[in-house]
């Protein structure tokens, strides 16, 4: 990361004190809270020094106190790197591994939408009905019924981007479309860009072809155009996974400008942009943002979708959008264990999408009011934990103000609630500071959730451990 940026990301960071002292607590927070991945390159201290405008000696002492505590490694003429002390790695949760349903148990982890009924009913009758077309030919086909492409590369065309059935292949959902995109465009060891927090498959996908995650933070407002085209530059990733609308887990929108510096950056590093919109429709006040492939050249961009957010998971129904040559060797990737989805799940998905815009119009009611309800209900009993609340997706992504989030879910955990904690959203064990919220459940639920949340969190609180050498320093 160059020195600008670096400074740029520090801010305003000097304050009462010894100003080494400042340096490194302004330091570890970008470090923890994500904003400065682990394994980042940070200035030398002589150009650091020399950005800030401070004696070097402060930014020595600044980089040795971080070296000590485990924020930084390497050495001087080597090159020195952000890391994480051994305590920050990623902490597994209970409600993450055992996860048991007893009665009044409640879930404030997973971000899914119960089914749309009684149109899903319908939908599978009539797909009964229509299945008789295609019982007496072949059925292997690895791209998907031409009517459920048809419709939804229509849905595309509507939002602004034309698009033709070739250009669409159906898949089990969003998450096997970036695999097989890894797979058939990514080698060992090559580095993947995506956000930083993010989507947590994403980046199990990238390490399980063996790929490097390469994060890049996001800020408070969103994407550093900046630091992502650097990004790009520096490290020439073949992929980069954005989720440009109602970002999992932030909420962010990437404004226009940023779509296209960032398309005109990856374009110039050769990098493919894949952009998640599972949540893309999911805008709740605003103007819905136009597709990134809208700001990029043919090719350039490879959409992948998802019904799993709008309608239903337990359709396991995805797609990608790409030139008609990359859908051809996606699919041939497929393979024999890999036939594609079954002729009726296709059949119910293509009735749903005549009910599209109903489905997607009755949720937007329904989880605005949840997003309210659960943004009162967390002022009137955490009043001190903060949040921007987002014009869209399924969650809320909150600063709880100090790294307890890991302590608080295994407290909320003794007390019925099941959340996930800000680090499973960082790359490494981040964000401890972090949660993230969905606001999917019915209002009554969210209320006892968040009471018992208060309730839990006062237990954390008051069971704080002695403050560690690193708080009193940084005090
Ligand atoms: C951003 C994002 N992408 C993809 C998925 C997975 O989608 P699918 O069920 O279609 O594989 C999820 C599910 O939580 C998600 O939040």
């Amino acid at each position: 990361m160059s020195a600008d940026q670096t400074g740029r990301l520090l801010g305003d960071w000097l304050e009462d004190g010894p100003a080494y002292l400042a340096l490194a607590k302004a330091f570890r927070a970008l470090i923890t809270d994500g904003r400065l991945p682990a394994g980042t390159r940070i200035p030398s201290e002589r150009v650091l020094a020399a950005q800030c405008r401070i004696g070097r000696n402060t930014v020595t002492a600044a980089y040795s106190l971080l070296r000590t505590e485990g924020y930084l490694e390497g050495h001087r003429g080597a090159g020195t790197f952000t890391a994480l002390p051994p305590g920050h790695q990623r902490v597994r949760t209970a409600s993450q591994d055992a996860r048991r349903f007893p009665e009044n148990r409640i879930d404030l982890a997973v971000a899914q939408v119960p089914a749309p009924e009684p149109l899903l009913a319908e939908a599978v009758r009539d797909a009964a009905c229509h299945v008789g077309k295609y019982t007496d030919g072949p059925v292997h086909d690895r791209v998907g019924l031409r009517e459920l492409r048809q419709a939804i590369a229509d849905r595309y065309t509507r939002r602004g981007l034309p698009t033709s059935a070739d250009e669409i292949m159906v898949t089990t959902g969003a998450y096997q479309g970036w695999g097989l995109l890894l797979r058939l465009t990514a080698q060992r060891f090559d580095p993947v860009l995506v956000d930083a927090p993010t989507y947590p498959d994403a980046v199990q996908a990238i390490r399980s072809i063996a790929g490097r995650p390469l994060p890049v933070g996001l800020g408070p407002e969103g994407w550093d155009p900046e630091l992502l085209v650097s990004a790009c530059r520096q490290a020439r990733p073949v992929l980069a996974y954005l989720m440009p609308d109602h970002h999992n887990p932030t909420g962010h929108v990437m404004p226009d400008e940023v779509r296209e510096a960032v398309a005109a950056g990856a374009r110039r590093s050769g990098t493919l942009l894949v952009v998640d919109e599972t949540l893309s429709e999911l805008t709740l006040e605003g103007p819905a943002p136009r597709p990134m492939a809208a700001f990029a050249s043919r090719g350039q961009v490879v959409t992948i979708g998802s019904l799993s957010k709008i309608f239903w998971s337990g359709l396991n129904l995805g797609w990608i959008r790409a030139t008609p040559s990359l859908i051809s060797r996606l699919a041939a990737l497929r393979g024999p264990g890999d036939a594609g989805n079954s002729v009726v799940n296709q059949l119910i998905a293509r009735r749903l999408f005549d009910d599209y815009d109903a489905v997607l119009r009755e949720r937007r009611l329904t989880l605005s009011a949840r997003r309210d309800h659960l943004v009162g209900a967390l002022r009137r009993h955490l009043p001190e934990w903060t949040f921007s609340p987002p014009r869209g997706g399924l969650c809320l992504w909150v600063d709880l103000g100090e790294r307890v989030s890991s302590r608080l879910a295994c407290a909320a955990e003794g007390l019925g609630v099941d959340i996930l904690t800000g680090s499973r959203f960082a790359v490494e064990g981040t964000l401890d500071n972090r949660l993230r919220l969905p606001f999917v459940q019915p209002p009554d639920v969210l209320s006892e959730g968040v009471e018992r949340l208060a309730a839990a969190y006062a237990a954390v609180r008051g069971h704080r451990s002695r403050p560690t050498a690193h708080a009193l320093l940084a005090a």
